[in-house]
């Protein structure tokens, strides 16, 4: 199949009120929402993953932590399409083969990527962001001038909600905290409707009360969305977390919970420490 062909064959089926946690058009009936096996990707012959081996349910809210430079990032880049690797598969649900799509291909299938730096609006509202971030979906076909039905609004303001700045609405985003940005640009991914959500080190650079608000957020958005969390910041981890996975030189190095992988001599080893 064609990268194109890949792409139109997305929004062939749907299931209407499960969108989100069954993957709408994202065939997750037989298996994972994201299945990676034996992905390689070499930099100079550095192998920044190595025979990377993972799936993610629909659904999951996967913890994914690892010293610097284990490959975490590099592995969101593959997912994304931002990186080609030399070897492996990489499958979004059933049917989608993600080394054959291009990054926007990918994006709008349904894979939404939070990155470190925030990227909001700053000259918009808070409420303007959302509104923008909605009518940038394609498959919303509305002009920006076009007057948001009260569906629109009420989703905008159920975000709003979510993400802890319903008082915040009319604020222009460039006046928030790093935090309040941060969580805007979630809400911004959010009204895109994503199937799989990636985000690298969410709260790098948050105040621990940020940081303690975020993880209520994701422990919210846990099983309604399938989400993929890289993060350092072991309280948080140990917050939000239900299955964890480790990598180590592009590599998975242990799986399982919080506890599990916790107390592995191999973790304490190479990340942890003693
Ligand atoms: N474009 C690139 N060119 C060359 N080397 C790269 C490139 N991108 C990543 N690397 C190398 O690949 C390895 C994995 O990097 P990656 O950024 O994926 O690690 P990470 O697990 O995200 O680390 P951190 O926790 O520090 O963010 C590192 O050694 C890095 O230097
Ligand atoms: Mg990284």
């Amino acid at each position: 199949m064609n990268p194109q062909g890949a792409a139109l064959h997305i929004h062939a089926a749907a299931g209407p009120d499960y969108g989100h946690v069954m993957g709408e058009g994202v065939d997750v009936s037989h298996g994972p929402i994201l299945y990676l096996d034996d992905i390689t990707v070499s930099f100079d012959g550095f192998r920044a993953l190595n025979k990377l081996t993972l799936t993610v349910e629909a659904g999951e809210l996967r913890c994914i932590i690892g010293p610097n430079g284990a490959g975490k990032t590099t592995m969101m880049d593959v997912i994304t399409g931002k990186t080609r690797p030399d070897l492996g598969t990489a499958f979004f649900g059933q049917t989608i083969d993600l080394l054959r799509m291009t990054e926007p291909q990918i994006a709008h299938a349904g894979i939404g990527r939070k990155f470190q730096k925030p990227t909001v609006f700053e000259n918009h509202s808070v409420f303007e962001n959302l509104e923008l971030a909605m009518k940038t979906d394609k498959r919303v076909k509305a002009s920006l001038l076009t007057k948001l039905d009260s569906a629109a609004q009420d989703r905008i303001a159920e975000t709003l909600t979510l993400i802890r700045l319903a008082d915040q609405s009319g604020r222009l985003a460039g006046l928030l905290s790093h935090g309040q940005k941060q969580w805007l640009e979630i809400g911004m991914l959010l009204m895109q409707e994503p199937r799989l959500l990636l985000l690298d080190e969410p709260v790098a650079g948050m105040t621990d009360a940020e940081t303690e608000r975020t993880a209520e957020l994701f422990n919210s958005l846990a099983g309604k969305h399938s989400l993929v969390v890289v993060e350092h910041d072991m309280d948080f981890v140990g917050r939000i977390a239900r299955k964890v996975t480790v990598l180590h030189e592009g590599s998975v190095l242990a799986e399982g919970s919080m506890d599990t992988v916790q107390n592995d001599e191999r973790v304490i080893e190479v990340y942890l420490g003693r």
